[in-house]
């Protein structure tokens, strides 16, 4: 018997039969290019048919809201009726004309729905989460019937993304998000059958999966962003989690994404990792292997990864399936198709840093956002980071914000 290895331009089946072109996945960037009514602007079609022919063989979207109550930024894409879809459509055809599939990202904010849009935040228990520099507002505890509701917001959203023209959903189960609050211990104290343990604490991922699957039918790929930990001292552990991958393994998604962190801790960006793991340009490795050698569920890595031959070869050893590439992609739009040539573009620094985790996070997003803006708005990206930046994202920011606290209903 001859084995073959598997390099980074192969073909991958998915377990519903879906095939993706090969393994390089543009991971989710939220782009806030909503238009007031989070449907898609144009500048946001304009961003992925520049994406379309990046190389990536699978596009993931930035969040998409299943509820225009609770938006996690400004400018987000909402998927809760049927208003936006000639817009959505336009967006997933110009996404898909170079044969790249585009998966939209379900996202609720849970308690970390900014302010002062988000009146009412809610949360699996009335715990609020003090970031400085953010407003998030003390959250109502869900009850058991909000729940009921929100597992089919999730299943709406899927079924109208599906009519939008996307070739498959992922749910967002990490960075602290909805799902991702009700995993941790720290924020979900609650002690009926949604959070008294860790099996209980899984139950909201688990059904809203269920019931994204339901509605999507068996064929069509369902993934799940999940954290392999939460780097906050009593949050949620490497073990909790690899409980909840073998439990969406058995639940039969097609792509579980691996990666960590929060508002508090943004370790999906690199920030509150080890030097070790930003040494080996991929931050959740350690975890990934473990997922991998618990269950057969096919897996995408996403965080730090930049250089070809260290991407070649964790498909080639068989330790994930897909690679993950974020912020190269907002300054070299088509990073994956250099990384296919074996080449390794030069990226520019990162920006600034002030000695606060979570302000160097909001940093480093608004720095790469302001890049996919001009992109998007048929600009070169900007290599060097400056103050400017950082005041035009603010200012973009705070218009969004004010814009969106009017949005249509
Ligand atoms: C501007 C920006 C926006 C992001 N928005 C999202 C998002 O909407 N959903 C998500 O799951 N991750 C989001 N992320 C995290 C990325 O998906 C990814 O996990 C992270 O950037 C690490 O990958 P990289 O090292 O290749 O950039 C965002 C990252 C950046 C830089």
């Amino acid at each position: 018997m001859t084995s073959t290895t598997t390099t980074l331009s192969a073909p991958l089946e998915l377990p519903c039969g879906a095939t993706l072109p090969n393994r390089i996945a543009k991971a989710a960037m939220s782009e806030q290019l909503a238009l007031r009514d989070g449907s898609p602007s144009d500048r946001l079609r304009r961003l992925y048919a520049v994406w379309a022919r990046s190389g990536a063989g699978l596009l993931l979207t930035g969040n998409i809201m299943i509820d225009r109550d609770a938006l996690t930024e400004p400018g987000n894409v909402i998927l809760d009726d049927g208003r936006a879809m000639t817009a959505v459509r336009d967006w997933t055809s110009a996404a898909t004309q170079a044969g790249a599939s585009i998966w939209a990202q379900l996202s609720h904010p849970g308690k970390v729905a900014v302010s002062p849009f988000n009146r009412r935040p809610v949360a699996p228990s009335p715990v609020r989460s003090d970031v400085p520099g953010y407003s998030f507002r003390k959250p109502r505890e869900l009850t058991a019937r909000d729940i009921d509701d929100l597992i089919r917001k999730f299943a709406r959203s899927a079924e109208l993304a599906m009519a939008g023209g996307f070739d498959g959903v992922q749910v967002h189960g990490a960075h602290g998000y909805l799902l991702s609050q009700f995993l941790s211990p720290l924020s979900n104290r609650r002690t009926d059958s949604w959070g008294s343990d860790p099996v209980a604490r899984q139950r909201l991922l688990l059904e809203v999966v269920a019931a994204v699957r339901d509605t999507v039918g068996a064929d069509v790929p369902v993934g799940v962003k999940l954290n392999s930990k939460d780097f906050t001292h009593g949050g949620f552990e490497n073990d909790e989690s690899l409980a909840v991958a073998v439990a969406l393994a058995e639940a039969g998604i097609d792509l579980l994404e691996i990666s960590g962190g929060s508002y508090e801790e943004p370790a999906m960006t690199g920030v509150a990792v080890g030097q070790k793991e930003r040494a080996h340009e991929a931050y959740f490795i350690d975890f990934a292997r473990q997922v991998r050698h618990e269950t057969s569920v096919p897996l995408l890595l996403t965080g730090g990864m930049r250089t070809p031959a260290h991407m070649e070869a964790l498909v080639a050893d068989d330790i994930v399936d897909v690679v993950g590439i974020g912020r190269p992609m907002t300054f070299v739009p088509d990073y994956p198709s250099r990384v296919l040539a074996g080449d390794r573009p030069r990226l520019p620094q990162n920006p600034p840093t002030v000695g606060y985790r979570p302000a160097n996070g909001y940093l480093e997003l608004a720095w790469h956002n302001d890049q996919l803006h001009r992109i998007a708005a048929g600009r070169a990206p900007q290599r060097r980071p400056g103050l400017r930046t950082l005041v035009r994202s603010m200012a973009r920011i705070s218009k969004a914000a004010i814009a969106q606290a009017r949005i249509p209903r």
